[in-house]
């Protein structure tokens, strides 16, 4: 028989995404209405294993669905990648009660919450990360007003490098995803796009793309560069001093994960946190949401973080075809 659900606690971990707050909002209403107890766990795993816990009511989630960050704040821990530290946190749950717990966070805190799982505390997954890279869900919290922040900054650089008649190129975040470049490189018409997963190194093609678009008679020549990627600044001296063009460096960086989320973000944070608590009081473990072909799903955390994802092929060929 399932075990019922008392406690409910609530982590996020690894970086920060826009949406964190409505996903907590949701975890600790949606928990409530219920009729459980809530216990808000601060800074990821590391305030699990030094007892930052304290109990949550519907009133200490008010006027968070629209702040950027979270509320509950967040860390990495390199304690909990140990066995005995994910013994200790098993240990941490059951002292306080907390016998179901929501953890948000990205790939790395899935697998922190597999082990917690294995050690007998129930638990769910919400995927919160700015990169997308989630391979079991199409969708993951904070991409969407990451990628909209990063856009908007784009269309400024473009503004002054088409005055200046340069080359502009742009880091975005993403760690090793290509997602945020592959989305911005298309809604703000990049004429390259470096990804991870698809670039060869082959400086000289850049190089040859850019004299043959100013022999076209383009003003400005946007490169969007993947972090995971990287050397943008040295590749933009590379560059000068291959074509001539006057070339620019500018990396976005953390200004991605700030800011208001959006309305998606909120949304669909908002119905993850929630079906997050659904399944743990229906005596659900080691389960991680996500959304896919048009509705929240559930999945197995061993079998998620088994998943592969990447660039679909067609969305790349597409993005090169409208950079002519
Ligand atoms: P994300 O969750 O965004 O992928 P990280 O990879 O930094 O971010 O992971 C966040 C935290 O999750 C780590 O600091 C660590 O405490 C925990 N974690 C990551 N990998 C493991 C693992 N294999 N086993 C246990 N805990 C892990
Ligand atoms: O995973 C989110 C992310 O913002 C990545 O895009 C980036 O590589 C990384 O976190 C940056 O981490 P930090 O905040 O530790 O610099």
């Amino acid at each position: 028989m399932a075990k019922e659900i008392n406690t409910i606690g609530v982590l996020t971990s690894g970086g920060d995404a826009p949406g964190m707050n409505a996903a907590i909002r949701a975890v600790v209403r949606e928990a409530l209405s219920k009729g459980k107890k809530v216990k808000g766990i601060y800074k990821g795993y590391n305030g699990l294993l030094n007892e930052e816990i304290k109990d949550l009511t519907a009133r200490d989630v008010s006027d968070t669905i629209s702040k950027g960050g979270t509320v509950l704040y967040t860390a990495r821990c390199a304690e909990f990648r140990t066995e005995e530290g994910q013994k200790r946190g098993a240990e941490v749950c059951r002292k306080h009660g907390i016998d179901g717990l929501v953890v948000i966070g990205g790939d790395g805190s899935f697998a922190g919450a597999q082990k917690l799982a294995n050690l007998g505390i129930n638990t769910v997954g919400v995927p919160g990360t700015i990169d997308l890279d989630i391979a079991c869900t199409e969708y993951t919290i904070g991409f969407d007003t990451a990628v909209n922040t990063a856009m908007e900054a784009i269309d400024k650089v473009r503004d002054t490098s088409t005055s200046h008649e340069r080359c502009s190129i742009i880091e975005v975040m993403g760690r090793n995803a290509g997602y945020i470049a592959l989305w911005c490189g298309i809604a703000n018409g990049a004429e390259d796009i470096l990804l991870p997963e698809k670039y060869d190194y082959d400086e000289q093609k850049l190089i040859n793309n850019i004299i043959a678009t100013r022999k076209r008679g383009k003003k400005h020549h946007i490169i969007i560069n993947a972090e995971g990627i990287g050397h943008s600044t040295s590749m933009a001296r590379r560059i000068e001093a291959a074509t001539g063009v006057e070339t620019r460096a500018t990396i976005l960086g953390h200004m991605q994960r700030g800011g208001s989320p959006t309305c998606k973000d909120r949304v669909y944070a908002s119905m993850m946190g929630a079906y997050a608590v659904d399944l743990l009081c229906e005596g659900k473990t080691n389960r991680v949401v996500g959304y896919r072909h048009g509705d929240f799903q559930d999945f197995d955390i061993n079998e998620a973080l088994a998943m592969q994802k990447s660039i679909p092929e067609y969305w790349y060929r597409v993005s090169r075809a409208l950079a002519i």
